[in-house]
């Protein structure tokens, strides 16, 4: 049976491509489950994730009459692309959205974790964006192509999130 890959999307560029990764990781036999932050949603082309992905993408908990969220324990949780905004909250317990509900209980817990941030020069050099993303580094959470921004919009490396999980 396929493993279970949850990939986080960021309110940043490289959204509108995550179906990219969403269709690489299912060639490698994961079961793709896409959560977006509600920024994301303004990013992301959500038919594209659903139907590469063949799940519904979800950004909120629950809803009143729901008894769970109909998905199934991860095996592995990539964050892609990764913001200033949301490695901030991962690095200091602020579960305000599904996506960093999800994260936050992940930490520590075994679960691969891969992080691909995407941030802008400025916010790069920003020291609290520093300290978080060095505190997820220190706590296991794998960046593999470092904390700084990659590459271009159209050239960011979602080989190498997948790659850092075998
Ligand atoms: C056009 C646009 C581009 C943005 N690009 C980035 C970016 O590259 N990196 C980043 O960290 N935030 C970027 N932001 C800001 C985030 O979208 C914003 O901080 C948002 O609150 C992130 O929320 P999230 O972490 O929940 O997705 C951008 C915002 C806009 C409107």
């Amino acid at each position: 049976m396929s493993k279970v890959l949850y990939l986080i999307v960021c309110g940043a560029a490289p959204a509108a491509y995550a179906n990219r990764f969403v269709s690489l990781a299912r060639d490698d036999d994961w079961d793709v489950w896409v959560i977006t932050t509600p920024a994301a949603r303004d990013f992301t082309d959500l038919t594209a994730l659903e139907k590469a992905s063949g799940h519904p993408v979800r950004d909120s908990y629950k809803r009143p009459g729901e008894n769970d969220l109909g998905m199934p324990r991860a095996d592995a949780v990539v964050v892609a692309p990764a913001s200033m905004n949301t490695i901030g909250k991962w690095a200091n317990g602020i579960c305000d959205t599904l996506a960093t509900g999800i994260l936050g209980e992940s930490l520590g817990f075994g679960v691969p974790l891969v992080a691909l941030p995407f941030v802008s020069d400025a916010q790069a050099k920003n020291a609290a964006y520093v300290r978080n993303a060095r505190f997820l580094q220190d706590g296991g959470v794998v960046f593999p192509v470092g904390i700084k921004r990659p590459s271009r919009v159209r050239d960011f490396p979602w080989k190498a999130a997948l790659d850092a999980l075998l």
